[in-house]
């Protein structure tokens, strides 16, 4: 027997939909990064240049990979704790997502928040913006109480974004920022960042911080370092962008992709080490590199008390609950702004 739908489906009108681009001359800023991070010493790639289709479609392949812990950690969390952390977000809330990529473990939290009210405003930000297209079509069609605006942009000075779409209100605006996203931000941007986060947010809104955890490197390691290549696509990716993008010849085989646990720093470094002595050509300028000279393409921070404390602090939020997983590998972490 087919199930019995509680609330009739609702069409992907107009009233329930809308994405606004935010991304100021993206090609250019594109451009010019590349030309920095590749012209310094030693040389270095954004992040967050990774994600074009191709790129999130390599991300979500890294989130099923057996040695990428994080996305199960984190979802095992979102699903058995959802009522619980719905139930601390109070009673009427609006939803923001920075970084929402595919927001699969999302889901959770919209299932069980659209049990407590009738309707939901969910605002997804990412710099991506055939994922954001895609994936809020997906929730517009799976939840009828939801109504979304999407912002295409850089999440890394979330305020101006966000102020626009957050008029006040008697919800309490709560922020999710999963998959530690966070930790690919350097200790001092992650603060500042958040910082920034708190001056479009009134005293008592929340954010809700996904954090990875500092563990063994005989765990962490494989993670960005799978034996299947992905993550090494994922990586690699970035120079194929420049390729298609900015008219580079990166010949991406003759660079390999390295990730290692940096125990100091506490954090995951991700670099694509040249093979050999070569020179490369984008948009009429040259780089060279020498034998085994790396590109810095990615670091992935990982937390304990102290520096989620510390963290929490900076940004001017006061962490008042934390859920783990089984493992103990992986946080989430109720942060009130103060
Ligand atoms: N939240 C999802 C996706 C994490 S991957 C999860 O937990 O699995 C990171 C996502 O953030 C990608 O969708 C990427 O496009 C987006 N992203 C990365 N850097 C960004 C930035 N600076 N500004 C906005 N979005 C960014
Ligand atoms: N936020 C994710 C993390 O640090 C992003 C990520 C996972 C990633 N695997 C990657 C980024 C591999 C670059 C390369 O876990």
């Amino acid at each position: 027997m087919q199930p019995s739908l509680a609330v009739a489906a609702q069409p992907v009108t107009r009233e329930r939909f809308a994405i606004h681009d935010a991304a100021a001359a993206p090609i250019s800023s594109f451009a010019a990064d590349v030309r920095r991070g590749l012209t310094a010493a030693p040389k270095f790639l954004l992040p967050h240049y990774f994600y074009d289709a191709l790129g999130s479609a390599l991300f979500s392949a890294i989130c099923e990979l057996p040695e990428y812990y994080v996305t199960r950690a984190e979802d095992e969390i979102l699903r058995e704790r959802g009522a619980e952390i719905a139930a601390s977000f109070g009673p009427a809330v609006r939803l923001v997502e920075l970084g929402s990529g595919s927001a699969r473990k999302t889901r959770h939290l919209i299932s069980a928040i659209v049990e407590r009210q009738s309707t939901l405003e969910y605002i997804p930000v990412d710099v991506d913006a055939g994922i954001l297209t895609a994936s809020a079509h997906e929730l517009l069609t799976d939840y009828p109480q939801l109504s979304i605006h999407a912002i295409c942009g850089d999440f890394r000075e979330p305020a101006a974004l966000l102020r626009p779409h957050l008029p006040p209100s008697d919800e309490r605006t709560i922020v999710l920022f999963l998959g530690s996203s966070i930790g690919n931000l350097d200790p001092s941007e992650s603060g500042a960042m958040l910082a920034n986060l708190r001056t479009a947010l009134a005293p008592g809104d929340a954010l809700f911080l996904g954090a990875d955890l500092r563990k063994s490197p005989s765990i962490l390691e494989p993670a960005y370092d799978d034996p299947l290549g992905v993550t090494a696509a994922f990586n690699l990716n970035l120079l194929g962008r420049i390729n298609r993008e900015l008219g580079g010849t990166f010949d991406l085989a003759s660079f390999a992709h390295r990730a290692f646990y940096n125990e100091t720093a506490g954090r995951i470094e991700m670099h694509l080490v040249s093979r050999k002595a070569q020179r490369v050509l984008i948009d009429g300028y040259e780089i060279a590199f020498a034998e085994g000279e790396s590109i810095h393409t990615e670091n992935s921070h990982k937390y304990d008390d102290a520096t989620l404390r510390t963290l929490a602090n900076a940004g001017g939020f006061t962490i008042e609950q934390r859920w783990t997983d089984r493992n103990g590998y992986f946080a989430d972490l109720l942060m009130v702004a103060r």
